[in-house]
């Protein structure tokens, strides 16, 4: 069921076979866990003033420093849970799909030996994550917080149960999984590289990021052999799916802020979420999607991008 020598792969071997090889010394679960009880400075952010779309909003502006601070703590968990929620919900799920076979193109030993890996990277990511959150939730006083379920889950969720069909929905978890593991990367460097925020923020997102670069690599060697094998109608659906999926990740998601907003009962916040709406009404997020459309220009999908 998961483990086989059908070589049934289309890759460039080399990317594939340095990754399984380089694992044991490349990814963040070997290495030394970082201490989450060093080096903290309450006077320094925990997450970058500067990714909070209205930190400029006068009237939010007004507000004390004492609270702001809080409200960038909360700010952090609310990353890091829509980190593990990409990896628990969106790129698990569907990397256990491929190990059993259920899309074809990734039999190959060293495709699912790197899948594995994968897995256990995600599910390292997992905890990195919750410990840097269970640790500003205690710094903070932030226990009774709840960030509410991203919009690219609840799109990916509307999704999935209109598709009746087994194989589609594998393809529809592979079109959202390559998005989310071809741009997470970029969603972590935005922190990874501030030097405003707290030291081990910034050390943690950057081991998590360090791991994802390696991933996008793996994936798009995996999601191109995989794509070759599909027949016209799964190429066709891919397709599909994965523009959709494109659309649904850079759609402006206020639902962190607007909760992070109400658990601190910052006042007036219902004008600043409708001043944000309007602020961000018919944009895109931007993202770095330079590993995406290598594979776009792969697979015919060139304008999906632009
Ligand atoms: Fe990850
Ligand atoms: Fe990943």
């Amino acid at each position: 069921m998961y483990s086989t020598t059908l070589h049934d792969a289309d890759l460039e071997r080399n990317v594939i076979e340095r990754m399984g090889a380089s694992w044991d010394t490349r990814v963040a679960v070997r290495q030394e866990r970082l201490d989450l009880t060093q080096y903290y400075d309450p006077a320094i952010p925990d997450f970058p003033a500067t990714m909070v779309p209205f930190w400029d909003d006068p009237e939010f502006a007004a507000l004390d420093q004492p609270l702001k601070l809080r409200f960038l703590a909360a700010a952090w968990v609310a990353y890091n849970e829509k980190a593990i929620y990409l990896e628990d919900e969106i790129v698990q799920p569907l990397c256990s799909l491929l190990l059993k076979n259920r899309l074809p193109g990734v039999a190959d030993p060293r495709v699912k030996q790197v899948l594995a890996q994968v897995q256990v990277d995600e599910q390292f990511h997992i905890l990195m994550c919750l410990d840097v959150c269970n640790s500003a939730r205690e710094r903070h006083g932030l226990f009774g917080y709840e960030m509410p379920e991203p919009l690219v889950g609840t799109q990916l969720k509307r999704k999935l149960a209109a598709i009746s069909d087994e194989r589609e929905a594998a393809i529809l978890r592979l079109a959202f999984a390559s998005v989310a593991e071809m741009s997470i990367n970029a969603y972590l460097n935005l922190v990874a590289s501030d030097m405003s925020i707290q030291p081990l923020n910034r050390i943690n997102t950057d081991m998590h990021r360090r791991d994802e670069s390696a991933h996008s690599m793996a994936f798009r060697q995996i999601v191109a052999s995989c794509f070759k094998a599909l027949d016209a109608q799964g190429q066709e659906q891919f397709r599909r799916h994965i523009r959709a999926a494109l659309d649904d990740f850079t759609t402006p998601d206020h639902g962190s802020w607007a909760s992070i907003l109400a658990f601190l009962d910052i006042p007036g916040r219902e004008a600043l979420l409708a001043r944000l709406d309007t602020a961000t009404r018919a944009k895109r997020l931007s993202r770095d999607y330079t590993v995406l459309s290598s594979l776009f220009a792969e697979i015919g999908l060139e304008d999906a991008l632009t």
